[in-house]
C-alpha cells in the first residue's frame, strides 16, 4: 500500500506529480491511499511518501478535468482521478463515454467546483480596513463549497490589483500584498467594519432591483440564502420584497412617457452596462461562464462553449448552441454546420479567422436516444437567460456588424425570431443599434430534403454570406 499526503497548497500540482509517477511505476488505484491537507494519518496504510518515479501521459481532456476536480471537498476525488487515470490507459476514448459512471461522477465535481468559483466571483464583497502603507487595504470573507481560494486567486489578483486585500476562508486564507499573493491556514469570520461601499453595495442593488419584474425563485436559484448574510445589499431583500407589488402598481401608475422605440433603445443600453458579468476581457468571460447556471441545460452539457476569435473582430457571427461535437471540443461550429460554414464563408470571401464566431445559447440542449445525443431548440427562456453572455461578447468585442444565422441567433439579437425565411438577407438592429444581417442556419442547408430546395437555401446563404463581406468592405475604416 502507498500512501500519498497531498498538500492544501498546489493540490492540483501535487496530485499531478504523484498520479504520473504511480501510473509510471505501474501502481493500480486501490494499492493507493491519498490523504490530503491536516487529514489524520490513515491508520492502515504506510507511511506518507512522495511521488513515486516515472511519468506517464494523459489526455489533455484529462489533464483539464482533474485541475479543476482537485479543488472538490470530497475526499475521494483523488482516488477517483486515479481510477480514471489508470482505466484510460487501454481506452483513449473513456473521455468522450458519457454512459460512464466513473466518468460521469468526475463531470458533476467539476461542475460543482465552476458553479462554486462562479458564486465566489458574484457574490464575495471587500471591505475596506485600515491601511498601513500607501495603498488602500481591503478585507473580504467567504465560506465556499470547495477549496477554490487558492484557484481563483488569480481573477481578484487581476481585478483588484490596484489594492491589497485578504480574503479568509475557513479553510485558507490569501493575502494579496504589492502584487503578490500568499496563502495561509484559514480562520473563523473576521469582525469587518462596515463601510462606505456597504451602503454603495446596498444603494445600487435597491436600484436595480425592479418589483414589477420580482421572481422570488429565480433571485434566490441565482443569488441563494446561504450567501447573503455576506453580501451588504441583501439586508435590503425583504423590505424590496415585502414593498415589491405596491412600487409595480406606482410604476404602472407613472408609466414612461417616451416613445417606445427609444425606451427600448435607452434600456437595451443600461442593460448592456449594468446588468452584465463583471469581465474584462474574453479569458474571464470565458471562466466566468464555466460556472453558469442561469438555466437548466448546464446540468447536462459537458461543458460551456463560449464564442472565440479576436477581440477586434469587425464581424460577429451568431449561431444558435453548440451542436453534439461542439459540446465534446470545447468550441462553436467545429461540427457539421461548422464545416458547412466555413466552406461557403471562404467562397464568399469571409475570413472566419478575422470574425468572432459564437452562438446565442452556451450550453448544449439534447435529449439522449441510445448512444446518439438529438439536438433541442432552446426556448424562450433558455435564450433570454443566456443573452446575458452574448450581451458580454458583445460589449467586449464591440462588433460592427453581426451575422445571425437562424431564428434563435435573431430572437436573441432583435427580439423576433419568427419569419426567418422571409427576412433573410435583411439588415435589421440591436436594441442598442448594432446592424444585424439575418440568414439561415447553416444546419438547415444540411436538412433540406430535396435537392431543388437545398439548392435554393444555398443560393441564399451564399448570397448573405456575399452581402456581409461586401457590407464590412464598403465600412472598412
Ligand atoms: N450549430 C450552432 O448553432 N452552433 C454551433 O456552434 C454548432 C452548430
Amino acid at each position: 500500500m502507498r500512501t500519498v499526503a497531498l498538500p492544501k497548497e498546489g493540490t492540483a500540482a501535487a496530485w499531478r506529480d504523484a498520479a504520473r509517477g504511480l501510473l509510471g511505476a505501474g501502481t493500480p488505484p486501490e494499492d493507493v491511499v491519498w490523504q490530503y491537507g491536516d487529514a489524520a494519518p490513515d491508520l492502515f496504510a504506510g507511511p506518507p511518501e512522495g511521488p513515486a518515479a516515472g511519468a506517464a501521459r494523459a489526455p489533455r481532456s484529462f489533464v483539464a478535468l482533474s485541475e479543476t476536480v482537485c479543488w472538490h471537498a470530497d475526499l475521494e476525488r483523488f482516488a477517483r482521478l486515479y481510477a480514471l487515470l489508470w482505466r484510460l490507459r487501454g481506452r483513449p476514448g473513456l473521455m468522450q463515454d458519457r454512459g460512464d459512471p466513473g466518468l460521469a461522477r468526475l463531470r458533476e465535481m467539476e461542475k460543482a467546483v465552476r458553479r462554486d468559483r462562479h458564486k465566489m466571483t458574484a457574490f464575495l464583497r471587500f471591505r475596506e480596513i485600515e491601511a498601513t502603507g500607501a495603498r488602500r487595504r481591503f478585507a473580504a470573507w467567504f465560506e465556499p463549497d470547495h477549496h477554490i481560494l487558492e484557484p481563483i486567486a488569480p481573477f481578484f489578483m487581476r481585478r483588484f490589483g490596484d489594492m491589497d486585500w485578504v480574503i479568509v476562508t475557513p479553510d485558507l486564507t490569501a493575502t494579496f500584498t504589492d502584487g503578490d499573493v500568499s496563502f495561509s491556514d484559514g480562520g473563523s469570520r473576521p469582525p469587518l467594519p462596515e463601510d462606505a461601499t456597504e451602503e454603495l453595495w446596498a444603494t445600487y442593488f435597491r436600484n436595480i432591483f425592479n418589483p414589477a419584474r420580482l421572481k422570488v425563485k429565480a433571485m434566490q436559484a441565482e443569488m441563494p440564502k446561504k450567501y447573503w448574510k455576506n453580501l451588504p445589499e441583501a439586508a435590503a431583500i425583504p423590505e424590496l420584497i415585502a414593498g415589491a407589488q405596491a412600487r409595480a402598481r406606482d410604476m404602472q401608475a407613472a408609466a414612461p412617457t417616451l416613445a417606445p422605440a427609444r425606451a427600448a433603445r435607452i434600456s437595451e443600453r443600461l442593460r448592456m452596462t449594468e446588468d452584465l458579468p463583471p469581465v474584462d476581457d474574453l479569458d474571464a468571460l470565458r471562466r466566468e461562464a464555466e460556472g453558469c447556471d442561469r438555466c437548466p441545460l448546464h446540468r447536462d452539457a459537458t461543458q460551456v462553449v463560449v464564442g472565440e476569435g479576436p477581440r477586434d473582430a469587425p464581424l460577429m457571427v451568431v449561431g444558435e448552441q453548440p451542436g453534439d461535437q461542439e459540446d465534446l471540443a470545447g468550441r462553436p461550429f467545429v461540427g457539421p454546420a461548422g464545416q458547412l460554414f466555413d466552406r461557403f464563408a471562404e467562397e464568399a470571401g469571409l475570413d472566419r479567422s478575422r470574425a468572432f464566431v459564437t452562438n446565442a445559447v452556451k450550453h448544449f440542449k439534447f435529449v439522449p436516444r441510445g448512444k446518439r445525443r438529438i439536438h433541442q431548440k432552446p426556448d424562450a427562456g433558455e435564450v433570454q437567460a443566456c443573452r446575458w453572455w452574448l450581451d458580454a461578447e458583445r460589449r467586449l468585442v464591440r462588433p460592427d456588424l453581426i451575422l445571425a444565422m437562424g431564428a434563435t441567433a435573431a430572437a436573441s439579437l432583435t427580439g423576433r425570431g419568427q419569419g426567418i425565411m422571409k427576412r433573410r438577407g435583411t439588415f435589421e438592429e440591436t436594441g442598442d443599434g448594432t446592424p444585424v444581417l439575418l440568414t439561415l442556419h447553416p444546419s438547415y442547408l444540411l436538412r433540406v430534403p430535396n435537392e431543388a430546395a437545398r439548392a435554393a437555401a444555398e443560393r441564399d446563404f451564399r448570397a448573405d454570406l456575399s452581402a456581409a463581406a461586401a457590407w464590412l468592405e464598403e465600412h472598412a475604416a
